[in-house]
């Protein structure tokens, strides 16, 4: 088991657009994808991009079965998704609050679309299509993002909506997304 560091918002490493994957099925993408897993849940995050572990390759993953931290949250099947591409379905956009392992200690009203459809492979090379809506989709796009770059203090509304989790939340069983 290893639980790799996770680079932190200011890294200029998670503002990279990250590379195609070309080879499934190799022993390289397993490891990498253990530790990915491994860091995940060490940190009881809800998805994990590669990016964030300094490795610059489209890939992410993610599922949640249920979390103290999203207590009104759908479960989300554990899935590895390798380059990904997201489709909106609508223009349909909605708030919500969302947390980064990179921005620890952090949360922000974040819009994202409401319904897409993804696709993409899995670790194998099998192609992967889903078409979702509410937490899941929110969740594919923050972690889509983090291939291009993309951090979500970046995609905040109104940046009175950002804060300290133990600030906004006071109530809450804070813990770093
Ligand atoms: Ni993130």
């Amino acid at each position: 088991m290893t639980v790799r560091n996770i680079l932190r918002m200011g890294d200029a490493r998670l503002l990279r657009r990250a590379e195609e994957v070309t080879s499934f099925d190799s022993a390289e993408l397993r490891d990498l994808l253990n530790d990915m897993r491994d860091t995940m849940r060490a940190l009881d995050g809800v998805g994990l991009a590669a990016p964030q572990i300094g490795i610059n390759r489209r890939i992410v993953i993610f599922g949640v079965e249920s979390n103290p931290r999203y207590p009104e949250a759908e479960a989300v099947p554990a899935t590895v998704l390798i380059n990904p591409v997201i489709t909106p379905l609508s223009d349909a956009t909605e708030e919500g609050w969302e947390g980064c392992l990179s921005v620890p200690g952090m949360r922000g009203l974040v819009p994202r679309f409401t319904h897409l459809r993804y696709r993409g492979r899995d670790e194998f090379g099998a192609l992967i299509g889903r078409t979702v809506s509410g937490f899941h989709a929110r969740v594919v796009q923050h972690e889509c993002d983090h291939l291009d770059g993309i951090l979500y203090p970046m995609r905040i509304a109104d940046m009175r909506n950002f804060g300290f989790s133990s600030e906004l939340f006071p109530d809450a069983d804070v813990r770093d997304e």
